[in-house]
């Protein structure tokens, strides 16, 4: 269990980890209805929402109003705020607080994207370790102890440039709550495996919880995590794309239940339906089921489908559209074993780290990057 205040506690030590463009009200929805399963440690879990910018936030950007929107039964509210301000971070926070939009607040520092990096924003920002310890300070000082404030990042830049070991301890010095590590570098992007021996390391090193996140594919993967790292909780990303019933998995596997959900395709189909018609709720019908279009592959990846219906699950425009052709699909067909523990989402590997003319030879900058703050996905 990891408890960051009254109101928020992970018990089973679960996260649904922060995904741009994936975990918005109606994903999350989703995953809560799917890791609410009876048992000592009911879906207590936290499920974060997509990467809000602190500067539209604070801004009132209509589109960025629209992101942090939280369904009226979900508590906790967990916000992910980005930011390279320390004011601005700080008066994105203030304003959380005061206008009473989350529980909780996850500072993203683990963005791979070349247009963030090259602005020393997301995961080279740690690198100026000046300028990252006066942004959680300032978020800190911020939620004066009215909202938990919680830090995610990677491994580094790369391997000759690894910043996990002193960001970690400055935002501990901080007073954040727990600090959450994937263990990738910028470099790494989303390839390879993700190293756990750091977050093993850091679990030593630090007084208060650290998640490990990486390569969580099947709640197993989660329970191997804290053996072999120590780590007190998991962040899940990509694992639950096209697999909101991950989260009884994880509920069953902490609880120490062998249970695993294995739905046939006539299940999957109406847990599809489900989730386009959450986001049809959210966004609109148009707009919702366009939405729902990238999240075909992800759950039908293994099961035999014929490319045209395939294709045509991903191009239906309404939720009529969309239920006829769910209605096609062989709902007796068995669950494909095969793409358990089988990476999903991105997997792009390897690549040269874009950054700012002079950024590694600059250490301890305070000084704010200019233009870093792009509303963009990625961590
Ligand atoms: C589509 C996508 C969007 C993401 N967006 C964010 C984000 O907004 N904030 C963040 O901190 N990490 C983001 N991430 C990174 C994930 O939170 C997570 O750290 C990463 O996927 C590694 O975990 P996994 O191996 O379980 O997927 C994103 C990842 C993906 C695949």
């Amino acid at each position: 269990m990891i408890r960051l205040s009254d109101k928020v506690i992970a018990d089973p030590p679960v996260v649904l980890a922060p995904m741009a463009g994936i975990t918005n009200v109606a994903f999350r929805r989703l995953c809560r209805e799917h890791g609410a399963t009876p048992g000592p440690t009911a879906g207590a879990m936290l499920y974060v929402s997509e990467m809000i910018t602190s500067r539209a936030l604070v801004e009132r950007n209509q589109k960025t109003m629209r992101l942090v929107r939280f369904a009226p039964d979900e508590r906790p509210r967990s916000l992910q705020l980005y930011g390279v301000d320390p004011a601005v971070v700080g008066a994105a926070v203030r304003m959380i607080v005061d206008d009473d939009l989350a529980d909780h607040v996850d500072l993203n520092f683990g963005c791979p994207v070349p247009k963030v990096t090259r602005k020393g924003g997301g995961a080279a920002l740690p690198w100026h370790m000046g300028l990252f310890a006066d942004i959680v300070n300032s978020a800190v000082r911020a939620a004066d102890g009215a909202v938990p404030v919680t830090v995610k990042m990677r491994l580094g830049i790369d391997r000759e440039h690894l910043t996990y070991r002193e960001a970690a301890l400055r935002a501990q010095d901080a007073g954040v709550g727990y600090v959450a590590l994937h263990g990738r570098t910028a470099a790494d992007f989303y390839g390879g495996e993700a190293d756990w021996a750091p977050i093993a390391e850091l679990a030593e090193l630090l007084d208060i919880p650290v998640l490990g996140n990486g390569d969580i594919w099947e709640a197993d993967d989660a329970l191997r995590m804290v053996r072999e790292t120590g780590c007190a909780g998991v962040v899940i990303g990509r694992g639950c794309l096209g697999r909101p019933w991950l989260f009884a998995d994880l509920a069953a596997a902490f609880d120490g239940r062998p249970d695993r959900r294995m739905p046939g395709l006539g299940e999957v189909g109406r847990t599809m339906y489900r989730h386009a018609e959450l986001l049809a709720d959210w966004l609109g019908e148009d707009h919702g089921v366009r939405d729902f279009r990238k999240h075909v592959a992800w759950y039908l990846k293994g099961f035999g489908v014929g490319g045209d219906l395939r294709a045509a699950l991903a191009s239906s425009s309404t939720l009529t559209e969309l239920s006829d052709l769910l209605g096609k699909l062989d709902a007796d067909q068995p669950f494909p074993a095969d793409v358990l523990g089988r990476p999903r989402g991105r997997t792009t590997g390897h690549r040269a780290v874009a950054l700012p003319e002079g950024w590694l030879a600059a250490r301890d900058e305070c000084a704010v990057p200019a233009d870093a703050e792009l509303p963009d996905s990625g961590g």
